[in-house]
C-alpha cells in the first residue's frame, strides 16, 4: 500500500463562495481535524479522532493548534520581477520603463531565468504559496526555466510568454508571428504536461500592435483549452493612452474583444477603472478578474470595487502582482485587500479573504476543481499557518472569543514566518 500521511490541526475548507452563500454555510471548520493525504490527493477528512480510527496505518504530522488550508493560489504575478520588487517609481508607465523593462531584458540569459525562477518558486513556496499564474519575459527561455523549476518541485502553475511588439525597448520585442509561433511552440509542450498549464500572455494593449492581438486572438481560438492573461485598466493615465493608439475601440476590454481576447478563460489582472459596458461584457462572458492590492497602492491606481464585483457577480481572484505589488506573500495581499475594501466602504470577513486566495484565485484560473479546496479528491496542495507566530501576533490572538478573531490577526500582521509547513501534491516541502 502507498505510504498515507495523516496530517492533524485545526482545519478550514470552503464548500462554496463565502461572498455568494455566507460565512456560515460556505465554510467547515474543526478544532481539531484532519487531512489524510495519499498519492498526492486529499483522501479523507474530518475529525482527528475518526481519522486515527479509519486510517491506522497513515504516518501521522500532527500541526498542533496550526490552521490547516489550501495552498495559497497567486492569480497574477510576474516571476521576471522577483529581483526589482520595491522599486521607487512615480507611475506605472516610469515604472515600467525604468526598472522592469531593463530587468525583464536580463532574461535573454537562460541562465539568469533559471536562477531567478528557482529562487522565485522558493519564495513562493515559503510564503505558503503553492501555485501562481505568471508571467515571463518576451524570451522563450524565461518561460521553459520557470515551467521546468516548477516541473522539478511538483508544483501546479500556469505561465506564458509574454508578448509585445511595440512601446517596449529593443531587445524586449517580438512581432505577431513570432509571438504566435512561439507561444503556440510552449504551449503545446507545455500546457498538460504535469501540473503545468499555459497562458497565452498579451502584457496589455499598449505594448502589442493589432496584428499582434489578432494573431494571438487566433491562437487561443485555435487553443482554447489554455487561459489567455493580461492587465485591463490598471491607471488612468493608462487607459487614455489605450483609447488613443485604438481609436476605433469602444473602451479598453474592446482593444481585446475585437481580436478575440475576451472570453471566459481570460485573466484579466486590475480590472479598477472599468465602463458599464466592460462591466456587463465581463461578467457575461465570466472572465477572471485579479485584485492586486499591494500592487494597487503600490503603484498608485485605484481601489478595486470588491463589493460591486461580487454584486455583479463577477468571478474575482486574489493575487500579488509582484513585483508591481510590494510583497511575495498572499497573507499580506489579503491584508491590503481589507484595507482598500475598508476605503471603499466594503468590509471583506477574513473567510472571504481566505477565500478569494484560495478557492477564489483557483476559480479565476479554472483549476478549481484540482486546488484551492480542502476536498476529497482534490490536489494534496496545502498549508499549515501558526496562528501566534510572533509575539506581536500571538498576545492579540490569544484574546480571540472566535475562529474569525484568532485567524484575522494572523492575515493582517503575518508574514512567511506564519507558515510552519507547505505541502505540494502531499509531498512536506523543506
Ligand atoms: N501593465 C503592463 N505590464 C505591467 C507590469 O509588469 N506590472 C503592472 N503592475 N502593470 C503592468
Ligand atoms: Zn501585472
Amino acid at each position: 500500500m502507498p505510504p498515507r500521511t495523516l496530517i492533524l490541526g485545526q482545519t478550514l475548507a470552503f464548500t462554496d463562495d463565502p461572498f455568494q452563500v455566507g460565512i456560515e454555510a460556505a465554510t467547515r471548520f474543526d478544532g481539531r481535524g484532519g487531512v489524510l493525504v495519499e498519492d498526492g490527493r486529499i483522501a479523507d477528512l474530518g475529525g482527528a479522532e475518526d481519522l486515527r480510527h479509519r486510517h491506522r496505518d497513515a504516518e501521522v504530522r500532527d500541526m498542533g493548534k496550526a490552521l490547516i488550508l489550501p495552498g495559497f493560489v497567486d492569480a497574477h504575478a510576474h516571476y521576471p520581477q522577483t529581483a526589482m520588487i520595491a522599486s521607487w517609481g512615480k507611475r506605472l508607465i516610469d515604472w515600467l520603463n525604468d526598472y522592469t523593462f531593463p530587468e525583464e531584458m536580463r532574461f535573454a540569459d537562460p541562465d539568469h531565468a533559471a536562477h531567478i525562477a528557482a529562487r522565485y518558486l522558493d519564495l513562493l513556496l515559503a510564503h505558503g504559496t503553492t501555485t501562481v499564474s505568471s508571467y515571463c519575459t518576451i524570451h522563450p527561455g524565461s518561460a521553459e526555466a520557470l515551467f521546468e523549476a516548477a516541473e522539478a518541485r511538483g508544483m501546479r502553475i500556469v505561465a506564458g510568454k509574454t508578448c509585445m511588439d511595440r512601446n517596449a525597448p529593443e531587445g524586449l520585442r517580438d512581432t505577431p508571428q513570432s509571438a504566435y509561433d512561439d507561444s503556440k511552440r510552449l504551449l503545446e509542450k507545455w500546457h498538460g504536461r504535469g501540473r503545468l498549464g499555459y497562458a497565452i500572455t498579451p502584457r496589455f494593449s499598449p505594448t502589442s500592435t493589432p496584428d499582434q492581438l489578432a494573431a494571438l486572438g487566433a491562437l487561443w481560438a485555435e487553443h482554447p483549452e489554455c487561459l489567455m492573461q493580461t492587465h485591463l485598466s490598471e491607471q488612468t493615465d493608462e487607459i487614455e493612452w489605450v483609447l488613443g493608439l485604438f481609436p476605433g475601440a469602444r473602451d479598453y476590454l474592446d482593444t481585446y474583444e475585437q481580436f478575440g481576447l475576451l472570453g471566459g478563460r481570460g485573466v484579466y489582472g486590475h480590472a479598477i477603472h472599468l465602463t458599464d459596458r466592460e462591466r456587463a461584457r465581463l461578467a457575461e462572458t465570466g472572465a477572471g478578474l485579479v485584485h492586486c492590492p499591494t500592487s494597487n497602492t503600490f503603484i498608485g491606481s485605484g481601489l478595486f470595487d470588491m463589493g460591486r464585483a461580487v454584486a455583479e457577480r463577477q468571478r474575482v481572484g486574489l493575487a500579488t502582482d509582484t513585483g508591481g505589488g510590494s510583497s511575495f506573500s498572499m497573507l499580506r495581499t489579503m491584508a491590503a485587500a481589507y484595507e482598500i475594501g475598508q476605503l471603499a466602504g466594503t468590509p471583506i470577513h477574513p473567510a472571504e479573504l481566505l477565500w478569494l486566495a484560495t478557492g477564489g484565485a483557483a476559480r479565476v484560473l479554472h483549476l478549481e476543481d484540482r486546488i484551492g479546496r480542502l476536498a476529497i479528491g482534490a490536489e494534496a496542495d496545502l498549508v499549515a499557518l501558526d496562528l501566534a507566530s510572533t509575539p506581536a501576533i500571538a498576545q492579540r490572538a490569544a484574546e480571540a472569543g472566535t475562529l474569525w478573531e484568532a485567524v484575522f490577526p494572523t492575515i493582517m500582521m503575518g508574514d512567511d514566518r506564519a507558515v510552519a509547513q507547505v505541502w505540494v501534491a502531499g509531498r512536506a516541502v523543506g
